[in-house]
């Protein structure tokens, strides 16, 4: 997709100081979402890496249900939400994490099934923790991961070291 899509994609992602909490820097996807040539582009840079290789893609809860959503219309393929716990009437599998403070957990039902060959989605790798969580969901379900996407990678904390091969779009 030509660069200057891309540009203005990054150009609509609002930095808002001190949200959540003082000092965090909050990366605001909202306006590039409501750009149809910004949200096309990013889109498609997500699945670029990985065209023809994955049969589903699985978002993580919530803003990676934004874009898991459009990967899967524009790639052709379903869509599995991995969801934070207590939202799915019969999870097949959970797994917690480390927040900062305390634990998480992430589950999903089983249209992961063994031998399928997924895209894990999410807007932001900021420490890790969340994708590396969703990897072991995958993994438990009996899942492939061919690939992980993410719009945003804050290189800063590093995440990376814990994902592994991660491809993002922006880094900031
Ligand atoms: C945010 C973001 C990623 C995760 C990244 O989700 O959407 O899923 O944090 O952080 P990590 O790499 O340090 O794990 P959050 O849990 O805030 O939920 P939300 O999408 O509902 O806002």
């Amino acid at each position: 997709m030509p660069d200057d899509q891309l540009q203005r994609a990054q150009s609509l992602i609002r930095s808002i100081p001190d949200y959540p909490e003082p000092g965090v820097l909050f990366r605001d996807i909202t306006p590039l979402l409501a750009d149809a040539v910004a949200l096309r582009a990013a889109i498609d840079a997500m699945i670029e890496p990985f065209t023809g290789t994955f049969d589903v893609v699985a978002g993580v809860e919530a803003r990676g249900f934004l874009l898991a959503g459009a990967v899967a219309i524009a790639a052709g393929v379903g869509l599995v939400p991995i969801r934070k716990a207590g939202k799915l009437p019969r999870p097949a599998a959970s797994v917690d994490y480390a927040l900062e403070y305390g634990t998480a957990t992430i589950e999903a039902h089983d249209e992961i099934h063994p031998g399928v060959n997924l895209l894990l989605v999410d807007d932001v790798l900021a420490t890790g923790g969340t994708l590396q969580a969703a990897h072991s969901l995958v993994r438990e379900l009996g899942g492939i991961v061919v690939g992980t996407s993410v719009l945003i990678e804050l290189e800063a904390l590093a995440g990376r070291a814990l994902v592994g091969d991660v491809h993002a779009v922006f880094r900031a």
